[in-house]
């Protein structure tokens, strides 16, 4: 997946100029203090080299999961057609780049973020190139959220991860009294970032949402550790991401997890492929999760039929059925 080409551009023109040995330095710090999930006060891109570093390493894989969770979500709800997005630890403005793509005719989005350095160049990307009026609010989202509006859409991706866990459960019941029709949380693909999610899904299935995906059931997740629920998206490395992360392979594979809660029920929940396929000549097995709560390995032959020729086109993330 690559970035919408105005996006390209418009990162591509902030980062002109830019040292590469200063940009080097700027993204180790940021992948350390991630990777570290480390919550000292400090935003990871309060300072500008920091929001550069993000365009240049991190913008491509974020926009890659967001992109492919609300295709999840365009999926499960294909009558969803959201005209308003409130998304919160809003970053460079990925979810309003990622929601104008899915869904062209968004008119309006609050876009709230913390960090003034990371809004400036939010707002820079977006001038001139978003069609939805965009509004960039300053605030810490787990206490300003008072006074915003409802929207139909309401979103954090990658923000969870930089929150205080005691104060996720009222940053959650905030969140979802906002929304007027559907939620979405991206996080991390890791089993840090899956905890999260299943916090975040038990309190929302408790406030009486239900689950579009990637879950097809509201039952409690049938996966135990050292298993944990994720997806992935391959994500095309620009030269510049190649130079800066010191990496030969011109792609990357950006885990991710996600869970979208809506107010309204998805018409169908299939089967999801919940890891990649495992294939071999007239065979395939597909992990699947089920619409019963239930998870395991199931092996389709050609003896399948139709079912075996849709089950070898799945792959991970897609639903069967
Ligand atoms: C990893 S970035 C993700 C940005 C964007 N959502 C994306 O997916 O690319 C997390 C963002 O959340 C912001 N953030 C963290 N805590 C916040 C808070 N309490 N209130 C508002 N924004 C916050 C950070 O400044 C940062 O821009």
């Amino acid at each position: 997946m690559e970035l919408p080409a105005q996006l390209r551009q418009g990162v591509d023109s902030l980062l002109e100029k830019v040292p590469v040995a200063a940009l080097k330095q700027a993204a180790k710090t940021l992948s350390e203090r991630y990777r570290a999930e480390l919550r000292d006060g400090r935003l990871h891109m309060g300072e500008e080299m920091a929001v550069k570093a993000y365009l240049a390493t991190r913008l491509p894989a974020t926009y890659a999961a967001v992109r492919a969770s609300l295709e999840a979500l365009a999926g499960a709800r294909p009558d969803f057609r959201p005209a308003s997005l409130l998304d919160i630890g809003a970053g460079p403005g990925t979810m309003l780049w990622a929601t104008t793509d899915a869904w062209p005719e968004l008119e309006r989005a609050v876009l709230v973020e913390a960090s003034a350095a990371v809004r400036k160049a939010g707002q820079s990307l977006a001038e001139g190139a978003i069609a939805a009026r965009a509004d960039w609010i300053a605030g810490d989202a787990t206490i300003d959220l008072d006074g915003i509006e409802t929207a139909e859409l309401v979103s954090a991706a990658y923000v969870l991860d930089e929150i205080v866990p005691a104060s996720l459960p009222k940053l959650i019941d905030h969140l979802w009294r906002l929304t007027a029709d559907t939620l979405l949380i991206v996080e991390p693909g890791t089993p840090a970032g899956w905890q999260r999610i299943l916090a975040a899904r038990r309190q929302l299935i408790g406030a009486g949402a239900h689950v579009l995906a990637p879950c097809p059931h509201e039952v409690p997740c049938p996966l135990t550790p050292p298993d944990w629920c994720h997806f992935a998206r391959r994500v095309a490395r620009s030269r510049l991401h190649r130079l800066v992360k010191e990496a030969e392979v011109p792609w990357e594979d950006e885990k991710f997890i996600y869970l979208a809660a809506s107010r309204q029920p998805a018409p169908a929940r299939p089967a999801r492929v919940i890891a990649p396929p495992k294939g071999g000549s007239g065979k395939v097995v597909l992990k699947l999760c089920q619409p019963g709560g239930g998870a395991g390995e199931r092996l389709f032959s050609k003896r399948d039929g139709d079912v075996f020729k849709a089950a070898r086109r799945a792959d991970w993330g897609d639903t069967l059925g």
